[in-house]
C-alpha cells in the first residue's frame, strides 16, 4: 500500500528494503517495439544509438509472418518487430498507434508462479505459460496486460544459452562493428495513461507486482504557463524496476500527455530512460550520429552552479550539449531527452547519468516541459 501524504505537492517515500517475495523480478529483460519498418528501425538504432544487432528472426529463419531484430548494448536489449502481412497483429497495432512499445518483458525466476500470482492479484492474462526450445535450451514465457495495449511478458531464460530466444539466429560481428559502449542499462520506463486513470495503474503495480510508490508529483508541482500533468513512480522492492505513470491535468492548453494520447490513440509507453556512465561523451557521439535532443534556453545554465554545487562535470560541456542537471538529498543526476523516435509525437528516449540521486529530474520539469511545449507549438498541438 502507498504511504504518501496526499497533501504534499511532492513527496518521497522510502521503499522497503525487501522485495515482495511473491513476485521477485530480475529486472527488465527486454523491450519490444512494434514498428512499421523493422529493418530501417534497426539501422537507425544501431547507427545512431550504438546498439549491436545480436539476433534475428524472419523469413530466412523460417518465420513467415513477421521479422524481429534483436539489438543489445550493455544490459539494454531492444527488439524491433515488423509484420510481413496486413492481417498480422503487428500491422494492426502499427496502423493504430504508429511505432511504439508493445512488450515490456520482466525476468523472473519462475514464470508459472509469477503468472499464477499475477492473475490471483487481478492481472488480465494474455498468454498462459509456454516454452520455446531449440538446441541451445529452453525459455519459458507468459504474458499479462498492462496500460493500453501494452504487455508485460514474464521471461525465465535460466535454461538457455543463446542471445535472445530459441529460434532466433545469432548474428556474428567483427569487433569493430561493436561500437556501442555508451548506454549501459534501462533506468526506468514511463507510461502515459488517460485522464483519471493514473491511480488505478499505480494500484495495479502495487497489487500485482508488490511494487511501492516511490514519489508522486502533483499538477501544481508539474505545471507551466500552458499545461500540467500528474505523475507517480512505482518501484520494485530492490529498485531494479521503476515505472513512472503520468496522466494529463487541466491546463490552459493541451498538455504533452494529451498530445501523446491523441497521437498514440491511447495509453502507452512515453519514454525509455537509458543509463550511461559518461553522459558528456555519450551525447557528443549521439549528436554526431544525428540524434536530435530537446534544448533549453541558455539562461538555464546560469543557475546550475548554485543549484548543484557538487557537480563534477564541466558546465561548458553541459551548456554546449543541452544536458540538464538536478539533485536531491543523495546526490545529483544529469539527463537529456531526445525528440520523438518516429513520425508521431509519441515515444522518445531519455539519457540519464546518476551520481547518487534517486529522483527523476523534478527540478528540470519546468524547463523541460517548456522545451516540449515549444516543440508542440511547432507541431500545432499546443
Ligand atoms: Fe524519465
Amino acid at each position: 500500500m502507498s504511504t504518501f501524504s496526499p497533501d504534499a505537492q511532492t513527496s518521497t517515500v522510502t521503499p522497503p528494503v525487501r522485495a515482495d517475495d511473491q513476485m521477485p523480478l530480475h529486472g527488465i529483460d527486454h523491450v519490444e517495439l512494434w514498428v512499421g519498418n523493422a529493418k530501417q528501425a534497426a539501422y537507425f538504432f544501431t547507427r545512431a544509438y550504438g546498439f549491436t544487432e545480436v539476433a534475428y528472426a524472419g523469413l530466412e529463419t523460417g518465420v513467415r509472418d513477421r521479422v524481429s531484430h534483436v539489438l543489445q548494448q550493455g544490459r539494454v536489449r531492444l527488439v524491433l518487430s515488423g509484420a510481413l502481412q496486413s492481417d498480422h497483429p503487428i500491422a494492426a497495432h502499427q496502423h493504430k498507434h504508429g511505432d511504439g512499445v508493445k512488450v515490456i518483458a520482466l525476468g523472473v525466476p519462475d514464470v508459472d508462479h509469477a503468472y499464477k500470482v499475477a492473475l490471483e492479484r487481478g492481472a488480465k492474462g494474455l498468454a498462459e505459460p509456454y516454452e520455446l526450445t531449440d538446441e541451445r535450451g529452453t525459455v519459458r514465457l507468459a504474458d499479462i496486460a498492462t496500460y493500453g495495449e501494452t504487455v508485460h511478458r514474464f521471461v525465465d531464460r535460466s535454461k538457455f544459452t543463446g542471445e535472445f530466444l530459441p529460434g532466433y539466429q545469432r548474428i556474428e560481428h567483427s569487433d569493430e562493428v561493436k561500437t556501442g559502449g555508451m548506454l549501459v542499462a534501462i533506468d526506468h520506463i514511463v507510461g502515459n495513461v488517460e485522464l483519471g486513470a493514473m491511480q488505478q495503474w499505480v494500484e495495479y503495480y502495487e497489487q500485482v507486482f508488490g511494487m511501492t510508490e516511490m514519489i508522486h508529483f502533483s499538477d501544481e508541482a508539474i505545471s507551466t504557463e500552458y499545461s500540467a500533468l500528474m505523475s507517480k513512480v512505482v518501484t520494485s522492492g530492490d529498485g531494479r524496476v521503476k515505472f513512472p505513470i503520468n496522466e494529463p491535468a487541466e491546463g490552459k492548453r493541451k498538455s504533452q500527455i494529451d498530445e501523446y494520447l491523441d497521437f498514440y490513440e491511447g495509453a502507452g509507453a512515453q519514454h525509455i530512460a537509458l543509463a550511461t556512465r559518461d553522459i558528456v561523451d555519450t551525447v557528443t557521439k549521439l549528436q554526431e550520429h544525428g540524434v536530435q535532443f530537446l534544448t533549453v534556453p541558455d539562461t538555464y545554465y546560469d543557475e546550475v552552479p548554485d543549484r548543484v554545487p557538487e557537480m563534477k562535470e564541466d558546465l561548458a560541456d553541459l551548456r554546449r550539449l543541452g544536458i540538464l542537471v538536478d539533485h536531491d538529498d543523495e546526490g545529483y543526476l544529469l539527463q537529456i531527452f531526445t525528440k520523438p523516435l518516429g513520425d508521431r509525437p509519441t515515444i522518445f528516449f531519455e539519457i540519464i547519468e546518476r551520481h547518487g540521486a534517486r529522483g527523476f529530474g523534478e527540478g528540470n520539469f519546468k524547463a523541460l516541459f517548456e522545451a516540449i511545449e515549444r516543440e508542440q507549438d511547432k507541431r500545432g498541438n499546443l
